[in-house]
């Protein structure tokens, strides 16, 4: 996959499919099943590493983990987040940082959240040959700012700033935009009025593609359900029921049998 291929989806009318992936394993078989974009999302700070926030996963953290979705990934093409820190300072760093995830990951590319505020960084990246991926909408990076993760954009003047902000990222090159936690008719709105494509999470059937979190999906977070999310699997309770199994075996002295000994 390539973000060429990507592009070419939106004006084939094909929906691209995205999901996140933190780690070999599971990578390979989302890879394996037919998934366009693997994520390494910084939803990484709190799937893997339990914070409440996205905020202080690192730079370091976030190559570490792309390393291993990139060596599952035979087919789909691998996006990584940029942490929060790692772009917003200057537009020297956040290329530096870009070329620095690019080279030490493997990634063939980097999601950073913002508009206008970072189109000059983004503009830099995509000239130095780092392809980008934007994010609009509800950005969980600015959660102190923004005070939760409510629906975005319900008013009109926020939600023209949202498509004059997607033009803005369009224009800078980004090859798709993911659109998170917006009414669906905005998320419509901006899909035609842009000529990458956009990827939505909770933003309606009218976006080039759909994201949703792996662990949400397959119905291993099971304090989260939001409207948006539909759990494709419940694999929490397989998970308890097979552990508590294996407990219960071993307990029982019936695991090891003579068969499973050497
Ligand atoms: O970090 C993440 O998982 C994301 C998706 C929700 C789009 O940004």
């Amino acid at each position: 996959m390539t973000t060429t291929k990507i592009r070419q989806m939106k004006q084939s009318g094909e929906k691209i499919a995205m999901l996140t992936s933190y780690d070999y394993t599971l990578a390979r078989l989302v890879d394996e099943a037919g998934v366009d974009i693997l994520l390494v999302g910084d939803s990484a700070s709190n799937i893997v590493c339990g914070n409440q926030y996205t905020l202080p996963i690192t730079l370091d953290e976030m190559i570490f983990l792309t390393r291993g979705v990139v060596r599952a990934a035979q087919h789909s093409l691998v996006v990584a987040d940029m942490p929060f820190g790692s772009y917003q300072v200057n537009e020297d760093e956040a290329v530096r940082n870009a070329i620095r995830m690019v080279k030490e990951s493997g990634a063939d590319a980097v999601k950073l959240e913002g508009g206008r505020e970072i189109v000059g960084a983004i503009r830099r990246m995509v000239q130095a040959g780092v392809p980008v991926c934007g994010h609009l909408g509800l950005t969980p990076q600015s959660v102190n700012q923004f005070g939760g993760y409510g629906l975005r954009a319900k008013e009109e003047a926020e939600a023209q700033k949202l498509v004059a902000d997607a033009k803005l990222l369009d224009e800078a090159g980004c090859f798709c935009i993911v659109l998170e936690k917006i009414p669906a008719a905005l998320a419509k709105r901006v899909t035609e009025q842009v000529s990458c494509p956009t990827i939505g999470i909770g933003a309606g059937n009218g976006t080039d593609g759909q994201v949703l979190v792996l662990h949400d999906m397959l119905g291993l977070n099971q304090g989260f359900k939001p409207k948006f999310l539909r759990q494709f699997a419940h694999l929490a309770g397989d998970i308890h029921s097979a552990v508590a199994d294996y407990v219960a075996s071993v307990k029982d002295t019936s695991f090891p049998s003579a068969e499973e000994s050497y």
